[in-house]
C-alpha cells in the first residue's frame, strides 16, 4: 500500500504531477475518493451540499468535526484537510489556532484550510509556526459572499493584481498550497507561475497545479445547481430519482417485497 500523503508531499508537487483533489463528507465516499485522489477536503460546502443551508455562513465547528471524523475513517492514503468554518478563525491568530488544533485533534486531519489573502496572512504564519499546515483559499471566498455581493468571477481586469497579492501573501506566510476559486483562466495561470506552492483550481482554468471539485457537484447529485466550472461525471441525482420512483410504484402495487426478499416460518433442510 502506498504511504499516507502529507502536506509536505503536496507542497513538493509544485511543477510536477497535477494534484488531484475532491471534497468528501461521509465515510463511504471518502473510501472511494481515497483510491483515486491525492488530497481530500472536508469543505464547509458540506453545509450547503448535505444540510440544506443557503450559504456556508451557518456551518459550525461541530459540523466540521462530525464530518471530518466520518471522512477520516474512510481514508488511508490521501492527505486530509478540513475547512475552518466562518467565525472560527477571523477574530485572532489565537482563536484560529484553538479551533485548528481542535479540528486536527478530533478528526485526525493533517492540515486545515482557511479563506483569505493579505488580511489573514498573519494568522497563516501563526498556525504554521505552531505545527499546523495551512491550505489557503483566495479569489472567490464563499464565506465573504455578503461583502463580495454574490458568487461572481473574481479578479477580472485590474482586480487580478489584488488576487495575486493575496496568493503571494499566504504563500509567504507558509501555506503549503492555495485554492484559487472562480478566476479567469489567464489569472489562474499567472498566479500558478508566480507563487512557489501548488495552486489548486476550482473554476480557475487548466493551468493550475491541481484541481478540486465539490464531490456532489461532479457526481450530479443535484438537478438545479450547475455552475459553468463543474463537469458532471455521473448523474446520481437522476439515478436516485428513478430508483425511488420505481420503489414507490412497487410498494403501491404490492410487488415489492417479493418472495425472494421474504422469510419463511420454517428453515428448509434443517
Ligand atoms: O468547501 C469547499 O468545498 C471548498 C472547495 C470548493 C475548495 O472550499
Ligand atoms: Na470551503
Amino acid at each position: 500500500r502506498k504511504p499516507r500523503l502529507t502536506a509536505a508531499d503536496i507542497r513538493a508537487r509544485k511543477g510536477g504531477e497535477p494534484v488531484v483533489c475532491l471534497t468528501a463528507y461521509t465515510t463511504p465516499i471518502a473510501e472511494i475518493v481515497d483510491r483515486h485522489c491525492d488530497l481530500v477536503l472536508v469543505g464547509d460546502s458540506v453545509g450547503m451540499v448535505l444540510h440544506g443551508l443557503p450559504s456556508t455562513l451557518g456551518v459550525t465547528m461541530e459540523m466540521m468535526i462530525l464530518h471530518g471524523q466520518a471522512v477520516g475513517r474512510g481514508l488511508s492514503r490521501a492527505c486530509m484537510v478540513v475547512d475552518l468554518p466562518f467565525g472560527a478563525f477571523e477574530e485572532s491568530p489565537e482563536q484560529a489556532f484553538r479551533n485548528a488544533a481542535r479540528l486536527m485533534a478530533e478528526t485526525g486531519c493533517q492540515a486545515v484550510k482557511l479563506e483569505g489573502g493579505v488580511h489573514i496572512a498573519d494568522t497563516v504564519r501563526f498556525l504554521v509556526a505552531r505545527g499546523i499546515p495551512v491550505m489557503a483559499h483566495v479569489g472567490l471566498t464563499p464565506q465573504s459572499v455578503n461583502t463580495l455581493g454574490g458568487y461572481k468571477v473574481q479578479g477580472r481586469g485590474a482586480e487580478g493584481d489584488q488576487v495575486l497579492a493575496d496568493a503571494q501573501a499566504v504563500t509567504d506566510a507558509g501555506a503549503f498550497a492555495v485554492v484559487l476559486e472562480k478566476l479567469p483562466a489567464e489569472l489562474g495561470a499567472r498566479i500558478s507561475r508566480e507563487i512557489a506552492v501548488p495552486t489548486i483550481g476550482i473554476g480557475a482554468g487548466p493551468d493550475c497545479d491541481g484541481q478540486v471539485l465539490v464531490i456532489d457537484d461532479m457526481l450530479g447529485m443535484f438537478t438545479a445547481f450547475r455552475p459553468k466550472f463543474v463537469k458532471r461525471y455521473a448523474q446520481l441525482g437522476q439515478d436516485a430519482d428513478k430508483a425511488i420512483e420505481a420503489y414507490a410504484a412497487e410498494v403501491r402495487a404490492r410487488s415489492f417485497p417479493g418472495p425472494e426478499h421474504s422469510f419463511a416460518a420454517e428453515l428448509k433442510n434443517g
